[in-house]
């Protein structure tokens, strides 16, 4: 489908030679697990509209996300946003759609990317189908303060930490590329597990974060994983840690908690001491990081980059090491669609459009099946790198 305007500025990379390009006026769709959200934004990146419908109370009775509630969901919800979105800032000058296609639960992407792809097609206008990936890694260029998006400098090293991910990223040369992984565990599967196991509910990240503010973080100690790593690939391993902080809180008394409202001290210091431990291993390979890819700045987003300990101490790092810590606003670490509008912007600023008549969804990373030299993973360029 040709596009309108001249020819589209670079995101990573030299800026283009003027006359200064422009970027479409962006409507994003975000509905890849359980939150619904629909975001407007200008060509620059400015944020003019970012709604989210949270389905947590459908899902706390389960202690998790149940996909076929969550595709319902999506589907009651999403026409809703969207009126809201026209009555807010209005739709008519909306130039491009940008939609999740995936990873994430299939049931859910579907209804995302067929609503994008049928609002896309009815009003012809240009589609570009986004990973989620690609949606987390540029939101700590984006502002809620009714500023521009930033163009992210390069290199930029970034650590993307959700319930499905966890690994930092190198954005250099227009390519993101992965430098680890986990090798079994997301961080944020781990705080909703040993949430889930105290009774604390779901999502566990928040609840746990809240009450680790008032627990010792030196009470308990956690050995720390034995990986083999020979390729020097840095990787993260969190699943041993789940299992030893639940056979913790099981030494300490009945679980789930008889009263989760009021954990006792000892289980407060637990919470504390895991979430300690979790930054630790989060951080741990930063300064090797830098030193090897001497970033221009560190970045990082995804659910787990609101944890207040790991906020703290990244800044802490920044100050120490001179180097720019940037952090997305709380409301844009968990998934929302202004980062998916964005990623669109920056792939359709790269003509990569996708046809509303075949756009297809995806349920898993396709890198991360993958294994390349060193058992790393093998990622194709980012789609709008
Ligand atoms: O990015 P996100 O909304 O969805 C995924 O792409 O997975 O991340 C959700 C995850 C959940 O595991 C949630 O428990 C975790 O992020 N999370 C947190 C915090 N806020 C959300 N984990 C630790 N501390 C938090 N403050
Ligand atoms: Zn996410």
């Amino acid at each position: 489908m040709p596009l309108p305007g001249p020819p589209p500025a670079a995101f990573f990379g030299p800026r283009a030679p003027s006359p200064e390009p422009r970027l479409f006026r962006a409507l994003g769709i975000e509905s890849s697990c359980d939150e619904t959200a629909i975001a407007v934004l200008e060509g620059d990146g400015t944020v003019r509209c970012n709604l989210v419908s949270s389905q947590v109370a459908a899902h706390a009775p389960y202690l998790g996300v149940v996909p076929e509630l969550a595709a319902r969901h999506h589907l009651e919800t999403l026409p809703r946003l969207l009126a809201e979105a026209e009555r807010v800032v209005g739709l008519d000058g909306i130039e491009l759609v940008a939609v999740t296609r995936g990873p994430g639960l299939i049931g859910s992407l579907l209804v995302g990317t067929c609503f994008a792809a049928a609002y896309a097609w009815a009003r012809s206008l240009p589609l570009a189908g986004v990973d989620h990936l690609e949606g987390h890694l540029v939101s700590p260029f984006l502002s809620l303060d009714g500023a521009p998006a930033r163009d992210a400098p390069d290199p930029a090293l970034t650590l993307v930490i959700s319930g499905g991910h966890s690994s930092y990223f190198l954005l250099a040369g227009g390519e993101a590329r992965p430098l680890n992984r986990t090798r079994d565990d997301a961080a944020g599967e781990v705080f909703d597990k040993l949430a889930a196991a105290l009774g604390l509910g779901y999502p566990g990240g928040p609840i746990v974060d809240r009450l680790a503010e008032r627990g010792d973080p030196a009470a308990f100690r956690f050995s720390p994983p034995q990986i083999k790593d020979p390729a020097g690939a840095l990787d993260f391993s969190f699943s041993g840690l789940k299992s030893a902080a639940i056979r913790a809180a099981r030494a300490l008394g009945p679980l789930p908690l008889p009263d989760p409202m009021s954990p006792p001290q000892p289980v407060l210091d637990l919470v504390a001491s895991f979430r300690r431990t979790v930054a630790d291993w989060l951080l741990a390979p930063l300064d090797e990081l830098t030193a090897r890819h001497r970033p221009r700045v560190v970045a990082a987003s995804g659910g787990v980059a609101g944890n207040r300990e790991l906020r703290a101490r990244l800044v802490a790092w920044g100050e120490r090491r001179g180097i720019e810590v940037l952090l997305p606003p709380i409301a844009l670490t968990t998934d929302n669609a202004a980062m998916i509008a964005r990623a669109g912007q920056l792939r359709a600023a790269r003509g990569r459009l996708d046809d509303p008549r075949a756009l297809t969804a995806y349920p898993r990373a396709p890198w991360k099946a993958a294994s390349g030299p060193g058992g790393k993973p093998v990622f194709p360029r980012l789609p709008g790198a």
